[in-house]
C-alpha cells in the first residue's frame, strides 16, 4: 500500500514512525515531514494548503491512502477533496471536522443529543456576553468560538477576568476565531483524554491519556499546546470508559450521521471527570500532540489497518491490542515557548534510544546537515515503563543526554500519576 501522510510534528512522527512497521507498507511519503519522520518515510515538499498539488501528487505516485494528522487541513476540506478523487483518506471531512473547528457547533450537538457538557450560550456582541456572566457569576469559562490554537479559553475564577477576555476576544484578540464566544459553566474535577476510531458507524476505543498543558511546573502558568503526557490516565477506569462510550461518543456518532455530517478518523475528547461522571469539554478531531507519541508507545497492533478500517467503515471488523506498561513523553521546547523564541538553535546531540525508549521530532529542520531547532515544541522524548514513576525516569534519563542549549522542558511530566502510585 502506498500511503502519504500529511504533517510535520511529533505527533506525525509517532504516526510515521508506527505506520513504517507495517507489513502492508509499500511506499511510504510525507508531507512536509521532518528530520525525524524522514527515518521512515520520504519526504514530499508539498504546501499542504494547496490541495490541487496534493492531489496532484496523490495522482503522479498513484497514492492508495491519505493519512492527516493536523486539524487545519481537515478543518480546510483537504480530505473532501482527496475523496472527491476516490482516495481513501483517514481524517474526517470539512463539516464533521466542525467538531473541532466550531465550540458552538459541538455545543449544540451536546444539547441536542443530551451529551453531557458546562452548561452554555453563544454570542456574538460583547454587552449581551457580559450580561450574561454578570447574572451567572464565578468561575466561569470564557471561548472563542473557533480555531485559536488552543490560546482562545480563560478559565476566569472572577467575574472581571471573564467580562476582559469577553473584551480580547471581540477586540480580535484570536483573529476571525473570536467573532463568536461561547459562555461556559466551569467543570471541576479531573481531566482526561479519551481517543476513539470511528468510520461514521461504529466505533473502536483506542485508548486514553493525560496533559500537562501549562507551561510551568506543578501545572502552573500560560497554557501552551502541551508540556508532556502520558498514557493511560489513572482516572479513567474500564467504568468511566464505558460511561464516555455510551454517554459520548455513542450520542455524538448517532448525531453527527443524523445531521448529515457522518463523523470518520479519530475522536479526541477533552474529558473533566466530575462528581457526575465523564463531562465533554471539547472534541478535537485529530490525534493529540504528544498525546499520540505515548499512544503509539503502547500500541501493539499495526495501525496502518485501524486507520484503513475507519476510512473504509470496517472499524466492526478490527481490535487493537495495547501494553499494559505506562508510556510518558516529555517535550523540549525552545527556551521562551509559548511566547517568542530564537529559531534556527543547534542541537548537537540526540541520545541512541533503546527499547521502549524514542525521541519524537516535533520542530526540528536540517541546515546545512546540521540539525536546528525550528519550532517551539521541538523534541518528544518518550519512554515506557511499569509505572509512570519508571516511565519518568527512563525517560528524563533519555533527556539528560540532549545536548541543546536553547532548550527547556519541565521536569514533573506525570506528578498526579505518581502520587497515586505512591499513595
Ligand atoms: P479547551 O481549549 O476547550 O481544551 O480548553 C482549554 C483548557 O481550559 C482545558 O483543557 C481545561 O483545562 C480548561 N477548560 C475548558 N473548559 C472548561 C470548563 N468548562 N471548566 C473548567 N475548565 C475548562
Ligand atoms: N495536547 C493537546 C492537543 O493536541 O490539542
Amino acid at each position: 500500500m502506498k500511503v502519504l501522510l500529511i504533517g510535520s510534528g511529533g505527533r506525525e512522527h509517532a504516526l510515521a514512525w508506527k505506520l513504517a512497521q507495517s507489513p502492508l507498507m509499500t511506499e511510504f511519503y510525507a508531507a512536509p515531514g521532518n528530520p525525524g519522520i524522514a527515518e521512515h518515510a520520504r519526504l514530499v515538499s508539498l504546501k499542504v494548503e494547496d490541495h490541487e498539488a496534493v492531489a496532484a501528487f496523490c495522482a503522479q505516485k498513484a497514492i492508495d491512502f491519505v493519512v492527516v494528522g493536523p486539524e487545519a487541513p481537515l478543518v480546510a476540506g483537504l480530505a473532501d477533496r482527496l475523496r472527491a478523487d476516490g482516495l481513501k483518506v483517514f481524517g474526517p471531512s470539512a463539516a464533521a471536522a466542525q467538531l473541532e473547528g466550531s465550540k458552538g457547533f459541538t455545543k449544540d450537538i451536546c444539547a441536542r443529543y443530551n451529551i453531557p457538557t458546562g452548561a452554555y450560550q453563544r454570542f456574538n456582541n460583547a454587552p449581551k456576553a457580559k450580561a450574561y456572566i454578570r447574572a451567572q457569576g464565578a468561575p466561569i469559562v470564557v471561548k472563542a468560538d473557533g480555531l485559536a490554537a488552543g490560546k482562545g479559553v480563560t478559565v476566569a475564577m472572577t467575574v472581571e477576568e471573564a467580562l476582559a477576555a469577553v473584551d480580547d476576544c471581540f477586540e480580535g484578540a484570536f483573529g476571525a476565531a473570536g467573532a463568536e464566544v461561547v459562555i461556559e459553566a466551569y467543570l471541576d474535577g479531573e481531566e482526561a483524554s479519551f481517543f476513539c476510531l470511528c468510520d461514521g458507524r461504529n466505533a473502536l476505543p483506542l485508548a486514553t491519556a493525560q496533559d500537562h498543558k501549562r507551561v510551568g511546573e506543578g501545572d502552573t502558568g500560560v497554557n501552551t499546546g502541551g508540556m508532556g503526557a502520558y498514557s493511560p490516565a489513572p482516572v479513567m477506569t474500564a467504568e468511566m470508559i464505558a460511561r464516555t462510550m455510551k454517554e459520548i461518543i455513542e450520542p455524538t456518532i448517532c448525531g453527527m450521521a443524523e445531521s448529515g455530517y457522518p463523523f470518520s478518523g479519530v475522536f479526541f475528547a477533552g474529558l473533566m471527570i466530575t462528581a457526575k461522571g465523564p463531562e465533554l469539554i471539547e472534541y478535537n478531531v485529530r490525534f493529540g500532540d504528544p498525546e499520540c507519541q505515548v499512544l503509539m508507545m503502547r500500541l501493539k497492533s499495526d495501525l496502518l489497518p485501524l486507520l484503513l478500517a475507519a476510512a473504509e467503515g470496517t472499524l466492526d471488523k478490527v481490535t487493537a491490542e495495547w501494553s499494559d506498561d505506562p508510556a510518558l513523553t516529555v517535550v523540549m521546547a525552545s527556551k521562551g515557548y509559548p511566547g517568542s523564541y530564537e529559531k534556527n538553535t543547534p542541537i548537537l546531540s540526540l541520545p541512541e534510544a533503546g527499547d521502549g525508549a524514542k525521541v519524537f521530532h516535533a520542530g526540528t529542520s536540517l541546515r546545512d546537515g546540521e540539525l536546528v531547532a525550528t519550532g517551539g515544541r521541538v523534541l518528544n522524548v518518550t519512554a515506557t515503563g511499569q509505572t509512570v514513576g519508571e516511565a519518568q525516569s527512563r525517560a528524563y534519563a533519555l533527556l539528560d543526554k540532549v545536548e541543546w542549549e536553547n532548550g527547556f522542558c519541565r521536569r514533573d511530566i506525570g506528578w498526579r500519576a505518581i502520587e497515586r502510585e505512591r499513595a
